[in-house]
């Protein structure tokens, strides 16, 4: 981990990882007795919480991720912001946690992004201040039992492409060994737990020299779900598919994505994608705030031995290359924002 200290000045920006380089300041409030307290900034990297915490005993925690952009302009913009904090609301409801006002919460980023202004990475190095909002469970219980007060979290840390490669074609694979969430399960919100057991599946894909794994429905294991984390689509014909399911988070990116989509003339289907129709398919990626859109040249089915090669000369196909160049540039303030998806965030 490097330090802000070390950052002073010599932020190589355009050599940025995902790696966590903190930023000067988080912000933190705690709820308690009925009420949400003050919003407290601080310098410090530590949580302090009682033993018995339920997000410590049971994993009583959900997050959130999003990113900041300096523009062509100079005007730096936060990206669908009132999206994120309507999902951490319905994330935080479905663990019994006292939800995040959404005004709240806008105004938190708000907060976060003009005390790191120093952290927001130039316009045109490619980089962005990713934003990591979290909620914990801090009432004390050794039964297994909800808590009444939680801690409210923002942290900021700039960073580059998710995935190494960047927007390169990486191959992925598919195992039934391992299941991301269980039916009737999480995975529909973004609950830190259902990351857990993926770190396990995502080192073996690494190790075996994969960038993700693509999980497949947790009940039938047939259908496409998603792709450790981001969502997946492909590009068949002049139609961008796109996997429905009730155990894969609803990214906002990919609903961004469908919109640019349905923009350029194509047709979208949420729908549920056998695995055997990734044979008919020209173009495939995973997509998510950290991966944007992250092209996928083959996906190697472990189980069976079964390869679906989809980008034979590993290039990103050229609706993956568009989408992706229209998404940036929404964000980046080089395009029309005609969908209303950026705020605009003063400084002063
Ligand atoms: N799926 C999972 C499991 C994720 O963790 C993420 C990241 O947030 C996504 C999909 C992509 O969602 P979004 O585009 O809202 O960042
Ligand atoms: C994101 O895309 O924002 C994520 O949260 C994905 C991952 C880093 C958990």
């Amino acid at each position: 981990m490097t330090t802000a200290r070390e950052m002073d000045n010599e932020i190589d920006w355009s050599s940025l990882t995902f790696d966590y380089t903190p930023a000067d300041i988080n912000l933190r409030c705690h709820y308690s007795d009925g009420k949400w307290g003050e919003i407290e900034a601080t310098r410090s990297q530590e949580v302090a919480l009682p033993i018995a915490a339920t997000c410590l005993q049971y994993g009583q925690e959900v997050f959130e991720g999003l990113k900041i952009f300096c523009g062509k302009d100079g005007k730096v913009r936060a990206f669908r912001m009132a999206d994120n904090a309507r999902r951490i609301k319905e994330s935080a409801e479905a663990l019994i946690m006292e939800p995040v006002p959404e005004e709240m919460f806008c105004e938190m980023v708000k907060k976060i992004v003009k005390l790191n202004a120093r952290f927001i990475p130039p316009y045109g190095t490619g980089a962005s201040l990713y934003i990591r909002p979290l909620q914990l469970g801090i009432s004390p219980q050794i039964a297994v039992r909800h808590s009444t007060e939680f801690v409210f979290i923002m942290m900021a840390s700039p960073v580059g492409p998710y995935f190494r490669e960047g927007f390169c074609p990486t191959p992925i694979c598919v195992t039934r060994r391992f299941d991301r969430v269980a039916p009737c399960g999480t995975g529909r919100w973004k609950v830190g737990g259902n990351y857990a057991y993926s770190l396990t599946a995502g080192k073996m894909a690494h190790d075996l020299g994969y960038s993700s794994v693509l999980y497949l429905d947790p009940r039938e294991k047939r259908f496409l779900d998603e792709c450790g984390p981001a969502n997946f689509f492909a590009i068949k014909g002049n139609t961008y598919i796109t996997p429905k399911s009730d155990s894969i988070l609803p990214s906002i990116t990919n609903m961004s994505f469908m919109q640019l989509a349905r923009d350029m003339g194509l047709t979208v289907e949420q729908r549920q994608i056998l695995l055997d129709e990734l044979d008919e398919v020209d173009e495939a990626a995973a997509c998510g705030t950290a991966a944007v859109a992250s092209p996928i040249s083959r996906i190697d089915d472990l189980d069976t031995g079964r390869s679906f090669v989809i980008s034979p000369d590993n290039t990103p196909g050229p609706i993956t290359t568009e989408l992706y160049h229209r998404l940036r540039a929404i964000q980046y303030g080089e395009a029309a924002d005609i969908h209303g998806w950026t705020t605009v965030i003063d400084l002063d």
